[in-house]
């Protein structure tokens, strides 16, 4: 089954070993007792820190099957600890040069170059940190889920953060010796929000404490996800870029558990305040009366999960980053796209920063704003999801718009980090802000509320009042399709 485009490059995946992989482990065997031994500690995680009490339910889950962009998955119904995480890399392009930085066209490296080998490694151990994060932080979930359609999304999303761990580690394991074996055992020894261990970055310590979160979360929080990998994708060191494009085809479906699950929520509140004859969407208890989500709160869950994730991008002005773009290490999104020299030796990018008091857009070497332009990159890309919901509300002749905060709300890293700044942008004391604080962002007794909803469904094909169907099922299958399997 197995078919052989270049030496390590194997379209379709080899499901015959313990470790479903197109990489050819079998022909790496200290490679692979590595894996395998590391293999065991993985499904104790899994057991301890993943979806809870969920081990005997068979959920409808996709395999993938492939690294062919078209056609790589099947479906079937499978237990959790028994889903076969692989390693699995999009295939190698023959004669791949670098595509940026001052090794620009020089052949892509198919080992680690000694000069960035710890550059390399922590960017490795930073991206797989937040894999299996989000899924502890998502690991009560399926205890509210709101029909068995979203309960077996959520465990998609969680096995493929699952395996996106795998991708992360086995680039560990096989480049970077003990210290690799090391830093992939710590990926399993951290725990999102705990004291002594927490995870590397500041989003993924937050609590998702509800459906709304989930979707929120899976929407931008994923989508800083799909920024990172495609910064990555463009890595010279070939590997990682390989890995990295075929994450970034799973990680498209958690953007769309996200677009759709809010769209849902809206679709379905703007329908129970039609019906009840509500035009004014700031009438919140009448609209909450009705058990739905009233847009002010969802836009209050827009402000926090938006600007707590732009602090994941970094410093917008970051030597780090100018180093690693020099490097070839990590690129800028849509790198081959853009039309300059991709060594930005003399170029400049606008960054905004706070003097005296004040905003200025400030003219920086291109260099060194790599992160402030990938965090407006990702602005970009938020909005798209924004207008779809946008459209609903305005189909349902509700007078709203779901808006992103100004760029500098609510910031904790970055230039934006000692200013207090309102969701229109204006610069405001401290004292002023805590003042407007439940203005933008959930009380809590909006989180109250929110949590008054979760109530489990679990019928098949039935969905919580708070939230519409979904148009199409997963994989096409219809409404009375019994999506995970409760035992
Ligand atoms: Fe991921
Ligand atoms: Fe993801």
């Amino acid at each position: 089954m197995t078919e052989q485009t270049s030496n390590d490059a194997i379209v379709e995946v080899n499901y015959d070993e313990l470790i479903p992989n197109n990489v050819d482990l079998a022909s790496d065997a200290r490679l692979k007792k590595a894996l395998e031994s590391w293999q065991p500690k993985y499904l104790d995680w899994w057991n301890e820190a993943g979806p809870d009490h969920t081990q005997n339910y068979e959920v409808y889950l996709r395999t993938a099957v492939g690294v062919d962009p078209k056609g790589w998955a099947k479906f079937g119904h499978v237990k959790m600890p028994e889903y076969r995480w692989g390693i699995l890399l999009a295939p190698k392009e023959e004669g791949r040069t670098i595509p940026f930085g001052k090794h620009k066209g020089e052949p892509a490296w198919q080992e680690v170059p000694g000069e960035y080998r710890a550059l390399l490694r922590r960017l490795i151990v930073v991206q797989g940190d937040t894999e299996p994060a989000s899924v502890e932080q998502q690991r009560y979930l399926s205890k509210t889920a709101p029909s068995l359609y979203d309960m077996r999304n959520l465990f998609q999303v969680n096995v493929e953060e699952g395996r996106h761990l795998w991708a992360m580690v086995y680039l560990l394991v096989k480049y970077f010796g003990r210290d690799g074996r090391e830093e992939a055992e710590g990926l399993l020894e951290r725990r999102s929000a705990d004291e002594d261990k927490p995870r590397i970055l500041g989003a993924f310590n937050e609590e998702t404490p509800d459906w709304l979160s989930f979707f929120m979360f899976t929407y931008f929080t994923d989508r800083d996800g799909k920024m990172q990998l495609e910064s990555l994708a463009q890595s010279g060191f070939d590997p990682l870029s390989r890995s990295c494009r075929f994450m970034l085809t799973e990680e498209a479906h958690h953007m769309f558990v996200g677009e759709t699950g809010v769209g849902r929520v809206i679709q379905r509140t703007c329908d129970a305040m039609n019906e009840a004859n509500i035009t004014d969407p700031y009438e919140i208890e009448a609209v909450r009366a009705l058990g739905v989500i009233d847009l002010p709160t969802l836009q209050k869950k827009v402000n926090f999960h938006t600007s707590v994730t732009r602090d994941l991008f970094g410093a917008e002005v970051s030597t780090n980053a100018a180093n690693s773009f020099n490097a070839g290490i990590k690129g800028r999104f849509a790198e081959t796209k853009i039309d300059d020299d991709h060594q930005l030796l003399n170029d400049t990018y606008t960054v905004t920063r706070v003097a005296d008091g004040k905003f200025v857009e400030e003219d920086v070497p291109a260099l060194s704003a790599i992160n402030a332009r990938l965090l407006d990159d990702y602005i970009k890309d938020c909005q798209g999801g924004i207008n779809r919901w946008n459209k609903t509300i305005s189909k349902a002749g509700i007078d709203f718009e779901i808006t992103q905060p100004h760029k500098a709300f609510n910031r904790k890293i970055g230039e934006f980090e000692s200013v207090y700044v309102t969701i229109d942008g204006e610069i405001v004391s401290e004292d002023e802000w805590n003042s407007k604080k439940e203005e933008w962002l959930c009380s809590d007794a909006d989180g109250d509320y929110i949590q008054s909803l979760m109530e489990p469904c679990t019928e098949v094909g039935k969905y919580a009042g708070w939230i519409a169907e979904p148009r199409i099922g997963i994989n096409n299958q219809t409404g009375e399709f019994e999506y995970v399997k409760i035992n």
